[in-house]
């Protein structure tokens, strides 16, 4: 059931520090620090492919980055696009980011990358499923049944457990900083569950009729899974960009009647190019939400600001998907959508 909540999705958003946990669990050396994923371990790609649908495609762009940061040439393809193109396989890993691991495009993606001659890897929340049984190896993700057709805790324990994979199978400098933020994780998504900003933001923008999210590197795809729930359950015009793309077409666009949610966490160089871009939209009289951890001073420029705790930048991307979770929910639920089943969409999309 749906244990005293009004949706499943609002449940399943509620579920993510017990789905983080549970995830991480046993993977995490208590005394060493070391991350265990058994024979994983022993894998020593050259170069990884990720290919993967929607929401999964968002958690693959995010581990290219972490692949990239460890040495670890790495790519991400729409499933559906990657047997039309013809990619370089050499040595590489081919890994099928897939919740339920039964979607079509990314099964035929995966068995195109077989013939190929590559090594698979199914990273999926679902034992025995299709995925599971057809690559070389899979990376459960725990994080228990989804019943929503959004997916949400899904995608937090799809990017904890890309995080895990790429600890296991590559070593860098600053392992123990992730390792530590990722033991965080579970309570830093805690901390903001009850914060009720999410609502008064939903309230405030529900009749605006499009949204925009920006944002750099780890919160690009952040931006893009922000857009995608927005729209999925909303059923209004909304979509994400990379922050530099802005000024290169989509700020035509931006008006008053356009909220702007930019993620921006840290204090580096990108997130002072991110509030760069936050200027020109608020200088086109766009409200801008910022969902920040304060470190910069992006919240001068915002009509409202989203928390989120003071860690590494990639629990800080996990942390604020979820702030985008919220707001999309209550959103939706002002709106009287369908939230669990929007029209037109299935759990699991078995045809091509
Ligand atoms: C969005 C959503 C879809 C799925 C996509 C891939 O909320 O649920 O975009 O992410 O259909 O599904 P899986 O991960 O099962 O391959």
């Amino acid at each position: 059931g749906k244990s005293g909540y009004d949706h499943f999705m609002l449940k399943e958003i509620h579920e993510q520090p017990r789905a983080l946990r549970q995830c991480l669990r046993g993977r995490v050396g208590e005394l060493t620090g070391e991350v265990d994923l058994g024979d994983l371990g022993d894998l020593t790609p050259r170069a990884v492919q990720f290919v993967a649908c929607g929401t999964s495609y968002h958690a693959a762009l995010y581990a290219t980055q972490l692949f990239q940061q460890a040495g670890i040439p790495a790519q991400a393809f729409l499933a559906s696009e990657y047997t039309t193109s013809t990619p370089p396989i050499g040595d590489a890993l081919v890994v099928g980011v897939t919740q339920s691991g039964e979607t079509a495009d990314t099964l035929s993606a995966l068995r195109e990358a077989r013939r190929r001659g590559a090594r698979t890897l199914a990273v999926t929340n679902t034992v025995g499923s299709t995925a599971a049984r057809e690559c070389d190896h899979a990376l459960y993700i725990r994080a228990g049944p989804e019943i929503g057709v959004a997916a949400t805790k899904t995608f937090a324990s799809q990017l904890a457990a890309l995080n895990l994979l790429t600890l296991g199978i590559t070593s860098v400098d600053d392992d123990r900083e992730v390792i530590s933020g990722l033991r965080d994780l579970p309570s830093a998504v805690q901390e903001i569950l009850d914060d009720s900003v999410a609502r008064e933001v939903a309230e405030t923008y529900r009749d605006a009729e499009s949204y925009f999210f920006i944002g750099r590197g780890l919160n690009y795809p952040v931006a893009l899974e922000g857009a995608l729930k927005m729209k999925e359950i909303t059923y209004k015009h909304a979509e994400g960009f990379a922050a530099g793309e802005l000024k290169h077409g989509p700020l035509a666009l931006v008006t008053e009647n356009t909220p702007v949610f930019a993620t921006v966490t840290g204090d580096d160089e990108m997130a002072r190019k991110t509030i760069g871009n936050v200027k020109e939209v608020e200088a086109r009289d766009a409200p801008v939400v910022a969902v920040t951890d304060g470190e910069s001073d992006v919240e001068r420029y915002a009509d409202h600001v989203l928390e989120v705790p003071d860690t590494h930048p990639r629990v800080a991307a996990v942390v604020a998907n979820v702030q985008l979770q919220l707001v999309a929910y209550h959103t939706a639920n002002m709106l009287g959508r369908s939230i669990d089943k929007p029209r037109n969409l299935a759990k699991s999309v078995t045809v091509e």
